[in-house]
């Protein structure tokens, strides 16, 4: 590895020094440091939300390692030509978004609310037992955490179906890709779990048209960009009766405005975009042996295709 290799990073909101000690410690031939304007030029970045002025000011970045899985915002900047972006590919994020899919899906099919409800009044009743059968998962996006979580989904029994673009095949998920299928795979859910990357194709994806299509009384699980929901079309089907409610942990604007519907809705349980967070000492290893790989010339995994989107 060269003795020259710089590391910039332009996390704005995230505490550095952790950052800087764990990137040194694993790569110590690299000069580390946090990026200010009029900084030296560096080869690899580590980022989060950087401003334009950062790609702008570091011409000769070969590699871009987002410390997350969605880099939607990270795209709609300028990059230099050739830079690669590179997302997170699990990093102990998978995990976490099945135990918090799980939670969600679970807590609604066996009313645990409702049962709280109870409790907080000092009733001591029971309801009937629902029928796993009749509450097939959908689940929009079969990457890195789709897959994930259908798998943890299918071990609790319920019947799993999956969508992605290109076809997959998952050991207990019916899978179903591409436009064309769109509407088989919604037909066979009765909840929608939303792993989708955000790209003009999935932008609004979950709107009146598409959640219509869910079997009566579904309900939503959006952990994946406040942008593929429609607010105000997944309200009006939860107000009608056709969608029994939704858990939301991704929102258009966050933190989510006070004003906004979500915050007072019975039938909306919420989370501040929590489901699965950048465990740093696992992203800082995975990204450290991918500049190592870099360096040596060898292929890595997850690299990011600006023209797909993700
Ligand atoms: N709430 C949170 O805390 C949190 C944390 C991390 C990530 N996220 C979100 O989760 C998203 C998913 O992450 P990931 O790592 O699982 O992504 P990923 O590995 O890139 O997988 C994306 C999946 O979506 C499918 N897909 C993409 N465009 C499609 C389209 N137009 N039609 C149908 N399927 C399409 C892909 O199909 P192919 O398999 O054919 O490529 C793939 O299966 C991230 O982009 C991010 O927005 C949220």
């Amino acid at each position: 590895m060269p003795l020259t290799m710089n590391i910039t990073f332009c996390c704005p909101g995230s505490t550095a020094e952790p950052w800087l000690l764990g990137l040194r410690a694993a790569l110590p031939q690299a000069q580390v440091e946090v990026w200010h304007s009029g900084a030296a030029r560096a080869d690899y970045a580590v980022v989060w939300a950087p401003p334009q002025q950062f790609f702008d000011e570091q011409p000769q970045l070969r590699g871009v390692f987002a410390i997350g899985a969605g880099v939607d915002a990270l795209l709609k900047l300028r990059l230099p030509a050739q830079a690669r972006v590179v997302r997170l590919d699990d990093a102990g994020m998978s995990v976490q978004m099945a135990e918090y899919v799980c939670q969600a899906v679970i807590r609604h099919f066996r009313e645990l609310d409702a049962y709280a409800a109870a409790i907080a009044q000092g009733q001591w009743s029971y309801r009937k037992p629902r029928k796993r059968a009749d509450f097939p998962v959908g689940v929009m996006g079969l990457g890195v955490l789709g897959t994930r979580v259908a798998q943890a989904l299918a071990q609790f029994e319920f019947p799993v179906v999956g969508w992605s673009r290109s076809a997959r095949t998952i050991e207990g998920v019916r899978c179903f890709a591409g436009a064309a299928q769109f509407k088989d795979f919604l037909a066979a859910a009765k909840v929608l779990v939303n792993l989708l990357p955000l790209t003009p194709d999935t932008q609004g994806i979950m709107c009146l048209d598409t959640l219509s299509q869910l079997q009566h009384g579904g309900y939503v699980v959006n952990v994946a960009r406040g942008a593929h929901l429609v607010d105000e079309d997944l309200l009006a089907l939860i107000d009608s009766g056709q969608l029994a409610g939704a858990t939301v942990d991704v929102f258009r604007t966050e933190p989510l405005p006070p004003e906004h519907r979500f915050w007072q809705h019975p039938k909306i349980t919420m989370t501040p975009h929590t489901a699965a967070r950048t465990l740093r000492d696992e992203s800082i290893a995975q990204i450290a042996g991918k500049i190592e790989a870099m360096e040596r010339g060898e292929p890595i995994a997850g690299i990011v295709d600006p023209v797909r989107g993700y």
